[in-house]
């Protein structure tokens, strides 16, 4: 009973927010490097290029470009299983339609890969997470674009063939559902290098880049398998259920289609097939999607091995649209949750939640699953011992994997493995924020970028190595 022997504890990252190094070893600009700080409440703003005198966090991250040895025998010291990140799509392909990889991109993951192994870390890979090459957008105009679809590719199996001994979890696109929310910029432009126009109709667009996307994907799973058929391949959405405000069944029925929008992505990545709820609504809606020959076999065939995905958050909805008050997260999934508590960046608290999203994704998808993100941004400060006593993080984590050991216990649930977010600060995804803080060590650098960059323990470091020394009995 219990967590699974071989259960995979560890943390997750994805390389934009931590490795800064933003010009080193040829690398190109991303997405990310065009996305000036914001905070909450104020989103981060896209420029048109990188603007000389704003404040782009993402440029130096937590130096981990530098830093990453030191960084990984810290979490190592904790005892982490596996240590997920992504690969800097522009410093194998800076600009992201070159023929050939950037040979100084693809041995610094070597290293970095390597330096896992030897902190006794299995790598769980992201390729494409919030930072494709910006050259991609301005000249082809992202995913809308079908050469994006080869180009990924290339990406990938460059990827594949190079670390095809040193990696056997991959993961082809970040929550790739949260494009699903056409009226926050950020989601497009960092799902997908879509800047969305005035006059388009943004979801006709929204389903075209999301073919292309499961296409590369499909193509991906089917490319990585030949290159070594021990790979796992997984897809990544961020997933939390919607709940109906009351038992009226029109309440009922706007949580369903609400979860549909998510459900959309992992239905065709898992299902290998367009659900009928989408072919309908493309009918209806009279979106013609330019859907290629051989691409539904291609879906078909590339579906994934694992069902990966973040939780954060669940969210709640009405039938009388009217209701609907404000953006949580920045999604407009409706009304407040008057059982739950919020972080301090509105994000609702709901460990139970948890269970209930691995019951319906087993249900649904009958998959291996893995959380590959979960936590707590926290305002912290080094009290006059210089200690960070994050409790609330330690609350928060021993909740959620009580939810999670229920699951497997009771419900049946096949999970693989646990990465909470940011085990070490970074910079929020979301808001460009340092002082969102999620990690069980502290990085003294502020959302100003001041600061010396040192690390420290949090109170929480040695409660998740108990954890992971335990396997989860000891919380
Ligand atoms: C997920 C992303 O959306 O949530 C991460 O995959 C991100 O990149 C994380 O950092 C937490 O969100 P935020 O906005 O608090 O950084």
């Amino acid at each position: 009973m219990g967590f699974p022997k071989g259960f995979l504890w560890g943390g997750a990252v994805a390389a934009h927010q931590l490795e800064g190094g933003w010009q080193e070893g040829g690398k190109g600009v991303s997405v990310a490097d065009v996305m000036t700080a914001g905070r909450h409440g104020v989103p981060r703003e896209i420029t048109d290029g990188v603007i000389p005198g704003k404040n782009y966090p993402n440029h130096e991250g937590i130096d981990f470009y530098h830093t990453y040895k030191e960084d990984l025998a810290m979490l190592g010291e904790m005892g982490f299983k596996c240590f997920r990140t992504s690969i800097a799509w522009t410093r194998i392909f800076p600009n992201g339609d070159e023929l050939e990889p950037n040979e100084e991109g693809l041995k610094f993951y070597d290293d970095l890969f390597d330096e896992m192994h030897k902190n006794g870390m299995e790598p769980v890979v992201t390729l494409s997470h919030f930072e494709m090459p910006y050259h991609l957008v301005k000249e082809y105009g992202g995913w809308r674009n079908r050469k994006l679809v080869d180009f990924f590719v290339r990406f990938a199996v460059t990827c594949f063939k190079r670390y095809k001994d040193k990696v056997k979890f991959w993961m082809t696109f970040n929550e790739i559902n949260n494009q699903r929310e056409v009226n926050v910029p950020f989601m497009a432009f960092t799902n997908s290098g879509v800047l969305y126009q005035d006059d388009e109709d943004k979801y006709a667009v929204l389903y075209q880049v999301a073919h292309h996307q499961f296409v590369a994907s499909a193509k991906a799973v089917i490319e990585g398998h030949i290159i070594n058929p021990d790979f796992q391949i997984g897809c990544m959405l961020a997933m939390g259920p919607c709940y109906p405000e009351t038992c009226n069944p029109a309440d009922q029925l706007a949580a369903i289609k609400e979860m549909d929008k998510s459900y959309f992505f992992g239905d065709v990545q898992a299902r290998g097939h367009y659900p009928s709820y989408i072919l309908k609504l493309w009918e209806n809606k009279g979106y013609n999607i330019d859907i290629e020959e051989g691409d539904l076999e291609t879906l078909q065939q590339g579906t994934v091995d694992y069902f990966a995905f973040s939780y954060y958050m669940s969210s709640a909805t009405s039938g009388d649209r009217s209701r609907f008050k404000e953006l949580q997260g920045g999604f407009s999934t409706g009304i407040d949750n008057p059982y739950l508590k919020k972080s301090d960046w509105g994000w609702p608290i709901d460990p139970l939640g948890l269970r209930i999203m691995l019951n319906t994704l087993q249900e649904r998808y009958e998959l291996p699953m893995m959380i590959v993100e979960n936590g707590i941004g926290l305002h912290e400060e080094p009290d006059e011992n210089g200690q960070i006593n994050d409790d609330a993080r330690i609350a928060y984590f021993k909740a959620h994997i009580e939810e999670m050991k229920k699951a497997i216990d009771e419900d049946g649930v096949d999970l693989w493995g646990y990465c909470p977010w940011g085990p070490i600060d970074l910079v929020s995804a979301g808001t460009g924020e340092m002082e969102k803080r999620y990690g069980f060590i502290y990085v003294d650098k502020d959302n100003e970028g001041r600061g010396t960059l040192k690390r420290f323990r949090k109170k929480s470091f040695n409660w998740y190595k108990k954890v992971i020394a335990t396997n989860g009995e000891d919380l």
